[in-house]
């Protein structure tokens, strides 16, 4: 039986841990030969508090995604959340060497390495480092800089930190799993690979991840992000309003939010009225949709609102000609897309990431960052300069793995992906 290569993702979010195993096929096309969720345990708002719980989850989610696949695999492609990571603009010029005044690739990557240089505190790393544009001598917007004919190079690129202990710690459990760590990747930056189109990226858009602990966003410019962050409120903060305005326990007032609630008073028709169970015996009452929408609808403007002052809309409104896409499990929420066009005043559209599958499934928003990351794999885009597995892991090699060339074909990758 023919055994193509793997691409195997692995996403840990507060709400859920997700794991997805993507098998190459005898045309070497990605297919989502495997996928498994459970709840999660052991992590606040992204961050390991409990490496133990953790550790058995990850097994048995992979374990599960094996079994579908009938494959074993080693090592994964792990998402980081946002909520920890910070995202900066950094530049770097160099003098181009060569006696023709030709960019070689030497050039590319001094001047990468020149913008990667920034101050960090001891306790943080770099966790990538993404080219926007080349400026040759004065020119700026230049993708590819190779071979043009100049005195300077400079480079603008994003750069996403992460504090060390953090890392340390994911790499640890998923280790102690079982498993090698193929590489790190910031879960906004994965479900944009799944959920945004090259025009969007290309045009302006922005992106918010909206899961359980907190919601990331990234603004992409010109085929790269240009800015990125998070604010710590996701979809778990509206359960817990509602828990606490409607006297109810969390994991009722959750399935109530899943179920009944909507942020956008105009898409209710009947106003049907929504059983409550009592806290502790006490007696279930009744709310009307509309009573729940004015609850839910507050918080989730209160985000809005937050991430626009967060991201200064004000100023970065003309990079955003594509709009707003959301994603991530809080995008299930009814109104969604209708209170935030209110909020940002932009087209919005929901981010669906397609399955790599034979009829390429539609899912939910909740799967986008592992979705992303399975295609972020499949580009074999080494984004992560840092590559935090080869100071800690020996790897055995993954079969579907590409060498890596290190930081000019990082560079050569992402512009083939996103120009
Ligand atoms: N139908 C729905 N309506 C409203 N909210 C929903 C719905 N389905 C899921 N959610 C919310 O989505 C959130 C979970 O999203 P997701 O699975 O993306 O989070 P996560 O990745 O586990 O968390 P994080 O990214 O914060 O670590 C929960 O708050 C859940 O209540
Ligand atoms: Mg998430």
């Amino acid at each position: 039986m023919f055994e193509g290569g793997l691409v195997v993702a692995l996403d840990i979010g507060t709400s859920r841990i997700r794991a997805a195993i993507g098998e190459y096929d005898e045309q070497s096309k990605l297919c989502l030969a495997g996928m498994a969720s459970v709840a999660s345990k052991g992590l606040r708002r992204g961050v390991i508090v409990n490496i133990e719980s953790l550790i058995k989850l990850i097994s048995k989610v992979v374990e599960e995604a094996e079994h579908q696949a009938g494959r074993t695999v080693e090592e994964l492609w792990v998402s980081q959340s946002a909520y920890i990571l910070e995202g900066l603009n950094s530049r770097g010029v160099v003098a181009v060497r060569s006696k023709d005044r030709e960019i070689r690739k030497i050039d590319v990557d001094r001047v990468m390495e020149v913008a990667r240089a920034i101050a960090l505190p001891m306790d943080r790393k770099i966790l990538h480092v993404i080219p926007q544009h080349f400026v040759v001598d004065d020119q700026p917007g230049i993708k590819d800089p190779l071979d043009m004919v100049a005195v300077r190079l400079g480079a603008e690129v994003h750069v996403v930190t992460a504090p060390e202990a953090a890392l340390d710690n994911c790499l640890k459990a998923v280790n102690r799993s079982g498993f090698a760590v193929r590489a790190m990747v910031m879960d906004s930056l994965a479900a944009s690979c799944s959920v945004l189109t090259h025009e969007e990226m290309d045009m302006g858009v922005l992106m918010l991840d909206i899961g359980s602990s907190s919601t990331g966003w990234i603004l992409f410019q010109g085929g790269a992000p240009w800015k990125s962050g998070h604010i710590p409120l996701g979809g778990d903060q509206v359960s817990k309003d509602l828990s606490i305005v409607l006297k109810t326990p969390q994991e009722s007032a959750e399935e109530i939010k899943c179920e009944s609630g909507c942020c956008w008073e105009d898409l209710i028709e009947m106003d049907e009225p929504v059983i409550v169970p009592g806290v502790g015996g006490n007696k279930p009452i009744h709310v009307t949709q509309r009573e729940l929408a004015m609850i839910i609808s507050a918080r989730i403007r209160e985000m809005f609102q937050l991430i626009r002052d967060d991201m200064d809309l004000g100023r970065n409104i003309y990079r955003l000609s594509a709009g707003l896409v959301i994603t991530g499990g809080g995008a299930n929420l009814r109104g969604i897309a209708q209170l935030a066009g209110s909020v940002f005043d932009l087209p919005v559209r929901i981010g669906n990431p397609l399955a790599p599958t034979v009829e390429n499934k539609d899912l939910g928003p909740e799967w986008s960052v592992l979705m992303g990351l399975v295609q972020y794999g499949d580009q074999q885009n080494p984004l992560d300069l840092t590559d935090i597995r080869r100071q800690k892991v020996g790897i055995s090699g993954n079969k579907t793995a590409k060498k890596e060339g290190g930081m000019a074909s990082a560079i050569l990758n992402w512009l083939k992906e996103f120009v």
